[in-house]
């Protein structure tokens, strides 16, 4: 059963049996390969910053470029929450229209991996990271639809050590309680996640920050193919 599967079986198991979402795309992938078909899997950045096309996107942007450059058989897609109506979740309100049509894109079993963004605000995740967050119940409560993607979180402070760390691990415990696989940035950085400094509405002097955004995009985008026996 997929429950019992260790996390290094796991990712080491290129033929695993296909239960939900990433794990059923591997079955197709690997048929499709048979038959000489090229198939994709997506990475998806979700920005959950109020500020549409800021500096958070502007990160998520540089993750999924380097997602995409990690394998020919990747797209990528950015989605910014602040463009949308993500209110705070009410267990006994119904999501809104635009949450739905979100959770419709994220379940989809091409999806291999998502890249949450974050501005920092007073050392945590924004409230519409929350909200969104908070929302994904729904793929808890239908089958958990998230498992087994891989997850991986970029956050964008005002000032160095803003509590860029902080942000992060406070949304990769939600992404853990939806079964997800969840990475840092890769090496050479191979920390917690991407962690940038926005001076003036600008990430492009934060060199080292870049760097992170780069690997996070990278792992992810490699964690992905592995798990979906795609790797080279
Ligand atoms: C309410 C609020 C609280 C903030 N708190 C922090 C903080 O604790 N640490 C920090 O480094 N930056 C803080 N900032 C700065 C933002 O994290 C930073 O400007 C970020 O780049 C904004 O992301 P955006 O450009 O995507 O909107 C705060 C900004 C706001 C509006």
């Amino acid at each position: 059963m997929a429950s019992d599967l260790t996390r290094r079986g796991f990712l080491g198991a290129a033929g695993v049996a296909a239960v939900t979402g990433t794990m059923a795309y591997t079955a197709g992938a690997k048929g499709a390969a048979k038959a000489g078909k090229e198939e994709k899997i997506k990475i998806v950045g979700i920005s959950c910053s109020p500020r549409p096309g800021k500096t958070t996107a502007q990160g998520l942007t540089i993750c999924l470029d380097a997602a995409r450059k990690a394998g020919h058989n990747i797209e990528t897609e950015l989605i910014e929450l602040g463009d949308l109506n993500i209110p705070v979740f009410d267990p006994a309100a119904p999501g809104s229209a635009d949450f739905e049509k979100v959770a419709a894109r994220l379940s989809d079993p091409k999806v291999a991996g998502i890249i949450v963004g974050t501005p920092v605000y007073f050392g945590n995740m924004t409230s519409l990271a929350k909200a969104f967050l908070d929302q994904c119940m729904v793929f808890r409560k239908k089958g958990l639809a998230l498992s087994n993607k891989v997850a991986g979180v970029l956050a964008v402070g005002g000032v160095r050590n803003g509590g860029q760390e902080l942000a992060i691990q406070s949304v990769q415990a939600a992404l853990l309680c939806q079964e997800m696989i969840v990475v840092g940035d890769g090496r050479p950085t191979a920390h917690f996640g991407a962690t940038l400094l926005n001076r003036g509405d600008d990430i492009s002097q934060d060199e080292f920050g870049i760097k992170t955004a780069r690997n996070l995009g990278r792992r992810v985008a490699e964690v992905a193919l592995r798990v979906c026996g795609l790797a080279g």
